[in-house]
């Protein structure tokens, strides 16, 4: 298959969604970021070249699937239903999904978001999330950062997204803040297709040695300053 071929000439493809900073976000033509990072420092204990490829978040997984790509690192939270579909790393980063609201919004806190608009990126754990809200009206936007454009521009009433490139879209966004009470816990990992341990095991055993060494944390400490 395509992810034994592409490990065996010497190349990891790895695909993401790279509108999601601080983890991947565009920088000229680079895509760089938290995972990039850490993907760039799994491939080279691995002794393997590293080639990063854009597309949609909903179309990651199926691209593991498909042995398109040999693993996806996008922030991407660990959960039940994703398990079914590809096999997960040991979790590198701890994460939440916040909510964003307009300074002085009436939205105070997760209970309040019932019968609200809320905005999300498609596919996301927000996305599923949002879904438990009641009456909850969900608008899905290709872009996290488009979803917080349309909340700026009153067409939402809330955007529930990750914690951390939450901050760096409030950072940029005049009249914006993070409500202090999560929505929810989660973990990220990276997601090899079902069945290739043999991938799973040197990325997890790589894994450890970035966390062992405190590499993990400084990759970290380089994009999200306290
Ligand atoms: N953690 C969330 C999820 O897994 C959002 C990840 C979005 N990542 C991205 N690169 N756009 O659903």
């Amino acid at each position: 298959a395509g992810a034994e071929s592409s490990a065996a000439g010497g190349k990891l493809v790895m695909v993401t969604n790279a509108e999601f900073p601080p983890y991947e976000y565009h920088d000229n033509n680079d895509i760089v970021g938290i995972d990039a990072d850490i993907a760039k420092a799994i491939a080279d204990k691995m002794g393997m070249e590293l080639e990063i490829q854009d597309m949609a978040f909903d179309s990651l997984i199926p691209a593991v699937q498909s042995g398109k790509a040999d693993f996806t690192a996008a922030g991407m939270t660990v959960n039940e239903d994703r398990k079914k579909n590809v096999d997960f790393t040991d979790t590198y980063a701890q994460a939440a999904q916040v909510i964003i609201v307009k300074d002085g919004s009436e939205i105070k806190a997760p209970a309040d978001l019932d019968g609200k608009k809320i905005g999300v990126q498609t596919g996301t754990t927000g996305d599923i999330y949002a879904g438990d809200i009641k009456d909850g009206n969900i608008q899905r936007f290709n872009k996290g950062m488009e979803a917080v454009m349309a909340l700026t521009q009153g067409k939402v009433d809330a955007v529930v997204i990750d914690r951390e490139p939450a901050k760096v879209f409030v950072k940029e966004n005049a009249g914006l803040k993070i409500l202090d009470e999560a929505f929810t816990e989660e973990e990220y990992a990276i997601a090899v297709k079902k069945g290739n341990t043999e991938l799973l095991e040197k990325m997890n055993a790589a894994i450890k040695e970035l966390k062992d060494s405190g590499e993990l944390q400084k990759i970290v400490d380089k994009y999200i300053t306290a």
